[in-house]
């Protein structure tokens, strides 16, 4: 059976930066796969790339995109947003991307569903009032009459997750969806995706910097950096043996492997992301790596550290720093 989402080669160029070189991705059905790495990475680009939602000058190319086993590569504008608020849904780290300001709560909500399900006016706003209940949303029938301006970020965000949900979506992709919420209303909106996940077998795919969300949610977890997936494994293996020296530096801040807290960051290397032109070669982590070789400038091999555990990097799997940290 071929899975809910495939990546393969996806590449993404602004001009002269290449922000997503090479990057895979598989997303099961009813799986939580969580993507991670600094900012500026290429994250949001894949997200974006994905749901043919790039801005203008982004230019996307894919060996293989493929969503529930059709080739979505060569959709056009038309097929792509039939699929989009449908059968793939985005949600964002800004709200606002997809809320218009024009319109009230109700009637964004309710459009979704009578566009894509030829739904009753009634039947959309009783499927709005109940979904809005469901990422806790009190008084769900006053919240429909109000414009987007009219609420707090916390609502906003809620009601644009409340609304990527409206068609009972096959895929959701999130990008940084809680960051802006309260712990309460974080741990809130997971349970409710874990609900979904369970009852349509929902397939995630969310891009977060907070190790504790991954270690609690996540089934697979991929690490990115500067436009390439470098590490990817099954969540308990990637905490209790990670390969990648960035994946290593993400992780330091963990005291104890596969131990990690609520809020737990992302662990801080010294530099920066570097912008990559097209056309790079070797290790784009190889000038802030502790443990880069002249092979680094190299072709980097793809290794297999243990099944389901895929690592970008010229070290054998299993390896011991240098010097200790
Ligand atoms: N619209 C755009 N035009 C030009 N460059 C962009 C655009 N969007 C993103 N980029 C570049 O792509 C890279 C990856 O960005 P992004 O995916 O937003 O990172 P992340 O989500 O991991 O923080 C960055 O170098 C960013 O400057
Ligand atoms: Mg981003």
């Amino acid at each position: 059976m071929s899975a809910l989402l495939e990546a393969r080669g996806l590449r993404v160029t602004f001009g002269t930066t290449a922000a997503v070189r090479g990057t895979a991705l598989t997303v099961e059905k009813g799986e939580t796969h969580c993507l991670v790495g600094e900012s500026g990475c290429g994250k949001s680009v894949t997200a974006l790339a994905i749901m043919g939602l790039l801005a203008k000058g982004g230019r996307r190319e894919a060996d293989v995109l493929s969503f529930a086993g059709q080739d979505i590569r060569n959709l056009d504008e038309r097929e792509m947003s039939r699929l989009r608020g449908d059968r793939m849904a985005m949600i964002f780290q800004e709200p606002m991307t997809s809320l218009n300001p024009a319109y009230t709560v109700g009637s964004q909500m309710t459009e979704v569903l009578r566009r894509h399900r030829k739904a009753t006016r009634a039947q959309a706003v009783d499927r709005a009032a109940e979904l809005l209940g469901r990422v806790g949303i009190t008084a769900p029938g006053l919240r429909l009459g109000q414009y987007p301006h009219q609420l707090s970020g916390g609502l906003r965000q809620r009601v644009m997750i409340a609304m990527a949900l409206m068609c009972e979506p096959e895929l959701l992709i999130a990008d940084e969806p809680t960051t802006a919420l309260d712990v309460t209303v974080q741990a809130q909106i997971l349970r409710l995706l874990a609900g979904l996940q369970k009852d349509l077998g929902l397939g995630i795919l969310l891009i977060t910097h907070d190790l504790g969300i991954v270690a609690r949610i996540a089934d697979r977890v991929s690490v990115m950096y500067a436009g390439e997936v470098v590490e990817s494994a099954p969540t308990a293996a990637l905490f209790a043996a990670p390969q990648h020296p960035y994946t290593r530096g993400l992780l330091t801040c963990v005291p104890v492997p596969g131990k990690v807290r609520r809020d737990e960051p992302l662990g801080s290397i010294p530099g920066v992301v570097p912008r990559i032109p097209p056309g790079f070669t070797g290790c784009a982590f190889r000038d802030r790596c502790g443990e880069a070789h002249e092979a680094c400038a190299g072709l980097i091999p793809r290794q297999q550290a243990a099944p389901g555990h895929e690592v970008l990097c010229t070290l054998p799997p299993g390896w011991t720093a240098r010097r200790a940290a």
